[in-house]
C-alpha cells in the first residue's frame, strides 16, 4: 500500500508561559496518509479483520475521527466507535485479551495504562496529536514545579509521562464538571495542554486556571469570520462546536461539547441543518444516525485561513484497514508503557473514571474531590 508523507506544522507552547529555560526543538511533525484501497481490497481486508479478531480474541475500538470503514467495522464486530473517554472505559471493561485501538497514540497508551495485562495494538504507532507533541514532559514538569500551589489537571491528549505528573485527567466530555467541582473545593488549577479548551472551561466555571499554551491543529483552524458568512447563507442551521476551537468560534455555537456531545445535540435538536466545527471524520456518524438532516463542515478556509489540517486530523488519517489487518496478524505495533509510569499515570485516570461514573449515576461528585493539599 502506498503512503503519502505529509508535513504538519503545529503551534508550540509560547515561551513566556513556560519556565525561562524551556525550549522545545520540534516545530514540525509528519503524518503518513495511506492511499484509499479499491472496493475489492476493502472488502477483502474487512473479511480478513473479522476473522483475525475472532481468532486472536481481540476487539477493535475506533475514534469518531478515523476512516468510516474502521468505525463501521468496530461496531459490526462487537467493538466500539466513540469519544476518547468511552474508548478508555470500553477497553478496560471488555473481556478481549487484545485491544486494537484505532485512533491516536494517547488513546492506545490510556488503554494500556488501564489494562496493563492486555495486549494493546495500534495500526500505526506514529499517529500522534499536536497537543501531545506540544507538551513535552520535562518542560511540563518544570511548569508544574514552578506552581506547586496549583492542582494539575491535564487533558487526555497527552503522553503517559505527562499524565503521570497530573492530579486529575479530563477529556472534553467531563472537563467542565471536574473543573467546576475542583473550583467548588477551593482548588486553583494548572491546566494543560489545550489553551482553547482551557479558556472555554475558565469562562464557563470562573475557576482560577493557569493555561499551558497548546492547541489542536484541526480545531484551531476554524474561522469565526467565515463561519458567520456560512451562517448567513444557512440561517436555519444550528452550529455545533468542539471546545478545542478558538473562543470566537465557540461564541457562535448553539451547542458546545465533546464529540459525543455533538452527536447527542445533532440527534436531539429539532433543526434539519447543522454546521459542524470538529474533525470531519465525525460527519460519518452524524449522517448515518440522522439520515434526514444535513451536515455542513464549518470553514477552515477563507481570507483568514492558514489551513494546516482542512478539518481532518492527519494523524487520525494514518489509521488504515491494511494496518489493522497487519498488526492483528503479526502482533506488531504493541503499545508499551513503563510499569512505574503506569502505576502513577493511573491515579488521575482512575479519578476521572470514578468521577464520571458517579456523575452518570447521579451520586454526589464533590465527595470524590479532596480538599486542597490532599489531591
Ligand atoms: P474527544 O475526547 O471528544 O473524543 O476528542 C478527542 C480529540 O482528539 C478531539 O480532537
Ligand atoms: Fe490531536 Fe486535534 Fe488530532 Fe484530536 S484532532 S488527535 S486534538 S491533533
Amino acid at each position: 500500500m502506498i503512503t503519502v508523507l505529509k508535513a504538519v506544522d503545529y503551534e508550540q507552547p509560547q515561551l513566556e508561559q513556560r519556565p525561562s529555560d524551556a525550549a522545545c526543538a520540534t516545530k514540525h511533525a509528519w503524518a503518513r496518509v495511506p492511499e484509499e484501497p479499491s472496493q475489492d481490497e476493502r472488502a477483502a481486508l474487512k473479511d480478513k479483520i473479522r476473522g483475525l479478531l475472532k481468532e486472536k480474541n481481540a476487539v477493535l475500538v475506533s475514534h469518531y475521527y478515523v476512516h468510516p470503514d474502521l468505525q463501521d467495522l468496530a461496531e459490526e464486530t462487537g467493538g466500539l466507535v466513540s469519544d476518547s473517554l468511552e474508548m478508555a472505559r470500553f477497553g478496560r471493561d471488555h473481556a478481549a485479551q487484545t485491544l486494537v485501538v484505532s485512533g491516536v497514540r494517547f488513546m492506545g497508551e490510556t488503554a494500556k495504562i488501564l489494562s496493563p495485562e492486555k495486549r494493546v495494538l495500534m495500526p500505526d504507532l506514529d499517529a500522534t496529536c499536536s497537543l501531545d507533541l506540544g507538551c513535552p514532559v520535562t518542560e511540563f514538569s518544570a511548569f508544574c514545579d514552578a506552581h506547586p500551589d496549583r492542582t494539575v489537571v491535564v487533558y487526555a491528549n497527552t503522553s503517559a509521562a505527562v499524565k503521570a505528573r497530573a492530579d486529575w485527567l479530563v477529556t472534553s466530555s467531563c472537563a467542565l464538571e471536574i473543573v467546576k467541582a475542583l473550583k467548588d473545593k477551593g482548588h486553583k488549577i494548572l491546566w494543560a495542554p489545550d489553551r482553547h479548551l482551557g479558556g472555554y472551561i475558565q469562562r464557563e466555571t470562573g475557576a482560577d486556571m493557569l493555561l499551558w499554551n497548546g492547541s489542536c491543529i484541526v480545531h484551531d483552524e476554524f474561522k469565526a469570520f467565515e463561519l458567520e458568512a456560512l451562517m448567513r447563507e444557512h440561517p436555519q442551521a444550528k452550529v455545533l462546536v468542539h471546545p478545542e476551537s478558538p473562543a470566537q468560534v465557540v461564541a457562535l455555537a448553539d451547542a458546545v461539547g465533546s464529540t459525543s456531545a455533538i452527536l447527542k445535540a445533532a440527534c436531539e435538536m429539532d433543526a434539519k441543518e447543522f454546521i459542524v466545527a470538529t474533525d470531519n471524520g465525525m460527519l460519518h456518524k452524524l449522517r448515518t444516525l440522522n439520515p434526514g438532516k444535513v451536515f455542513l463542515e464549518a470553514p477552515t478556509a477563507g481570507n483568514s485561513a492558514t489551513c494546516k489540517s482542512c478539518a481532518h486530523c492527519p494523524w487520525m488519517a494514518m489509521n488504515s484497514l491494511a494496518d489493522v489487518a497487519r498488526v492483528l496478524e503479526t502482533g506488531t505495533n504493541e503499545v508499551l508503557v513503563d510499569t512505574a509510569l503506569i502505576a502513577r499515570a493511573r491515579l488521575p485516570i482512575d479519578r476521572m473514571l470514578a468521577f464520571t461514573a458517579a456523575l452518570k449515576g447521579g451520586r454526589d461528585v464533590l465527595q470524590l474531590v479532596p480538599g486542597i493539599g490532599a489531591a
